[in-house]
């Protein structure tokens, strides 16, 4: 078992390097058996979301791996739909039960717009939604609370409103969609980039162009890809419901290079270069 090691957020809050992606892990026996292979091989971090619906199987998974529960971090989402402050209330409410616990450890706004509306105009929604966030946390409901796929427009308008920085943006992230623009705003402004999608939903583990570097450390592609992320200094949120898999995602003690990185750095629009989710 690697020993990974923590990021501290712009609040304090320590946060486990690399995360547990459930996203696409079917509630039940899959997404509670991954997470159970997952804790097994040592990741303290578990990303879920509201919409995933899977969070009673990550609860279950927790409970029954004999962890307490301040000994993983446990991240959710708003549903990118939820636009108001009294929703907010409601399905941070939810997600508490859903995954039977009294607090989160970061809670973040799934999306800018509904997902069934890709760009909609929902800045006056996002200042709402971050107002009911702010005061959660400040009651003891959340730790820490952060955003996902926002844009720095987007991000500027619920700091100008409320004054609070996000501890956290989370963005689609990996080797050719690196995200420049976003991942300089964040960085400069003290906004941890969580990388969803780190091996690019899969697609980048067959790619020759990676896995010749991949080679040269003797890891798998997708071992050098979730590295590459951390190397950035962002936080890789790897998917997977394969125990091997799994364990090998979280074997990370090798560093890439310096003229590697660089080289990495420099691969651009190798893969689909969608700046969210398609
Ligand atoms: P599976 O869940 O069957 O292991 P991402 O993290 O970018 O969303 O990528 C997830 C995808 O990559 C899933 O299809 C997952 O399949 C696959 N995957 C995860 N880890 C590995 C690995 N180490 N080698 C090959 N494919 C992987």
């Amino acid at each position: 078992m690697s020993d990974i090691g923590n990021y501290r957020l712009n609040n304090g809050v320590k946060i486990p390097c690399v995360g547990f992606g459930t996203w696409q892990a079917a509630d039940g026996e899959e997404a509670y058996n991954a997470c159970r292979y997952a804790l097994e091989a040592g990741y303290r971090h578990i990303d879920t979301a509201y919409a995933y619906g899977n969070e009673r199987s990550v609860a279950r998974a927790i409970k029954d791996s004999g962890l307490q529960r301040d000994e993983v971090f446990l991240t959710t989402k708003l549903p990118s739909h939820i636009k108001s402050y009294d929703g907010a209330v409601e399905y941070l409410t939810e997600s508490l039960n859903r995954l039977q616990t009294d607090f989160i450890d970061l809670y973040l706004i799934h999306a800018p717009w509904p997902w069934s509306n890709v760009g909609e105009e929902c800045t006056e929604g996002n200042i709402e939604a971050w107002r009911a966030m702010i005061d959660l946390m400040r009651a003891g409901k959340i730790r820490a609370i952060g955003v996902s796929n926002f844009s720095v427009k987007d991000i500027k308008a619920i700091v100008d409103a409320t004054g609070v920085v996000p501890a956290v943006n989370q963005i689609r992230y990996f080797i050719g969609n690196t995200q420049d623009e976003i991942t300089s705003y964040c960085k400069e402004n003290g906004i941890l980039v969580e990388a969803y999608s780190p091996l690019a939903t899969g697609e980048l583990v067959d790619m020759e162009v990676i896995s010749e570097f991949a080679q040269k450390y003797g890891v798998s592609t997708a071992q050098l890809c979730i590295k590459f992320c951390l190397e950035n200094g962002t936080l890789p949120l790897p998917k997977s419901v394969n125990k091997e898999r799994i364990q090998q995602n979280f074997d990370l003690g090798f560093s890439i290079s310096d003229d590697d990185m660089s080289a990495l750095n420099a691969l651009y629009h190798i893969g689909s270069v969608l700046p969210y989710r398609s």
